[in-house]
């Protein structure tokens, strides 16, 4: 009688540490336990992640941005004032002497940077294709 007694209470010990695992089944406690929030740099292409801008102001993995969103975010800062003599939106006289280093220096210039201009034009994550949308946006306002 004593030992069935201790079989009894060892086997509701048993189920009581059964009940410490949480519920659910293994996929969904691994689901409870993801970090809140996912890093997702530009490039990867994760899903659900919106607006670049939200994360401060870069390109995103997603659709590329066009020469003018490039423009109006990264280089307009610098090409509407005419900070340092960054040459400006529509003015054919601050152009024509850059226009007429070929396209290729002035993608250079915008890759690796030139005097006070940042490489990339400050877009850290733009691509080449963006940042020469970018300088497509500009030139044609002086074409
Ligand atoms: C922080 C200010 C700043 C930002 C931001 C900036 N630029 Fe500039 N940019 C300048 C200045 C200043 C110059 C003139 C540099 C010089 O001649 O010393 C310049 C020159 C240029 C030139 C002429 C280069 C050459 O070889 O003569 C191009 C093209 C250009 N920028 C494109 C861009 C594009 C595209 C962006 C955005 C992606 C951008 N810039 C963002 C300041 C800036």
């Amino acid at each position: 009688m004593k030992r069935l007694c201790a079989i009894v209470i060892s086997l509701f010990a048993l189920s009581v540490a059964a009940d410490v695992v949480p519920p659910g089944s293994k996929d969904q406690i691994r689901e409870r336990l993801q970090p809140f929030g996912e890093v997702c740099r530009a490039g990867q292409g994760c899903a659900g992640t919106s607006s670049a801008l939200a994360t401060g102001g870069t390109a995103t993995g997603g659709a590329a941005m066009s020469g003018d969103q490039v423009y109006d975010q990264f280089c307009k800062l610098c090409h509407a004032t005419g900070i340092s003599d960054a040459p400006m939106l529509g003015d054919v006289a601050g152009w024509t002497p850059r226009i007429e280093k070929g396209e290729a220096v002035l993608r250079d210039s915008i890759i690796n940077g030139l005097g006070v201009m940042p490489p990339k034009g400050a877009c850290m994550n733009c691509s080449d294709d963006e940042l020469v949308a970018a300088l497509e946006h500009m030139l044609t306002t002086v074409r």
